[in-house]
């Protein structure tokens, strides 16, 4: 059984219109509703995106579904605006991410903060992350730490636009999914950087890709045959991260200023499984 939203806190920025909502397990979710102006498209991505993420063992917010029935959409006014007008948010399953709660969140980092953050090295892993699921948006990132805190981490949001936002293609671009500031990759030295997290990229297993489709309301997309066909399409390429990376390398943004190694990127290793038909 799913959670459910019981209660409207604030809105936060951005085209989804997203609401922070506390739910009746007594934790609080920013929460992406179906009909959202995006796209209904981007909850699917958001839940597969997070899921695959946090398994590959990057610093994403717990991903949820979550109820808010009409009831709630109606008491709690979760409207969205189009064009100027207030329009309902459909009620049903919705989005939700655990909102990190640190006392000090920042969306835009200020720039001392880069030496400073802890699990700097995720931006390699996050980086092949985005490669593998053709995110058509630039990477963002919370920075936050509590109080007695000295250093930041990052934690990595919205996965709305993976697999091209509504589109669930993959035209390839080697500026696309990335981070608009070349500092966070500045310690990237060599593929030693990459290797744990494409090595979990390549040897992703068909099976457990499937368990997680599985749980995806089919409201949020359509047809399970799209699905089945973003799956395929997402196996396939665990075997071009690495090229996909190198060609981001070599881009004009040269976003790896210490790059050591002058060896061509390693084969990808031998990925397979089989998908079963849905
Ligand atoms: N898990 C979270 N914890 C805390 N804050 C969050 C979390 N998820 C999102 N936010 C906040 O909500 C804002 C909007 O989230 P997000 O970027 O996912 O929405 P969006 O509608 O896709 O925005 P845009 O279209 O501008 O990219 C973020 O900039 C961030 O400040
Ligand atoms: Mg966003």
């Amino acid at each position: 059984m799913s959670i459910k939203a019981i209660k409207n806190i604030s809105q936060v920025r951005g085209g989804s219109q997203a609401r922070i909502m506390l739910a009746d397990d007594g934790k609080k979710y920013v929460v992406k509703f179906q009909g959202n102006p995006q796209a209904t498209r981007v909850l699917a991505n958001e839940y597969l995106g997070c899921r695959l993420a946090r398994m590959i063992g990057l610093s994403v917010p717990e991903p949820v579904i979550i109820l808010a029935d009409e009831e709630t959409i109606a008491e709690q006014q979760i409207t969205f605006t189009l064009a100027g007008r207030a329009v309902a948010a459909c009620p049903g399953l919705q989005f939700g991410s655990l909102v990190v709660t640190d006392e000090e969140v920042w969306d835009w980092p200020r720039h001392s903060m880069f030496g400073q953050v802890h699990n700097r090295r995720e931006f390699a892993g996050i980086l092949a992350f985005d490669k593998w699921t053709g995110n058509a948006d630039g990477r963002q990132v919370l920075f936050h730490r509590k109080l007695h805190q000295r250093k930041f981490r990052a934690t990595f949001i919205d996965f709305g636009y993976c697999f091209n936002a509504g589109e669930w293609s993959f035209p390839e671009a080697p500026l696309r999914g990335v981070y608009a500031i070349n500092e966070v990759y500045e310690g990237i030295q060599s593929w030693d950087d990459f290797a744990p997290w494409l090595w979990r990229i390549e040897r992703f297993s068909a099976k457990e890709l499937q368990c997680i489709a599985d749980e995806i309301p089919c409201e949020w997309y359509g047809e399970r045959s799209e699905l089945r066909r973003l799956l395929s399409c997402l196996l396939e390429r665990r075997s071009i991260v690495r090229q996909l990376v190198e060609d981001f390398r070599t881009s004009s943004r040269n976003p790896f200023p210490n790059w050591t190694a002058e060896c061509p990127a390693p084969c990808a290793t031998e990925a397979s499984g089989e998908l079963r038909a849905m």
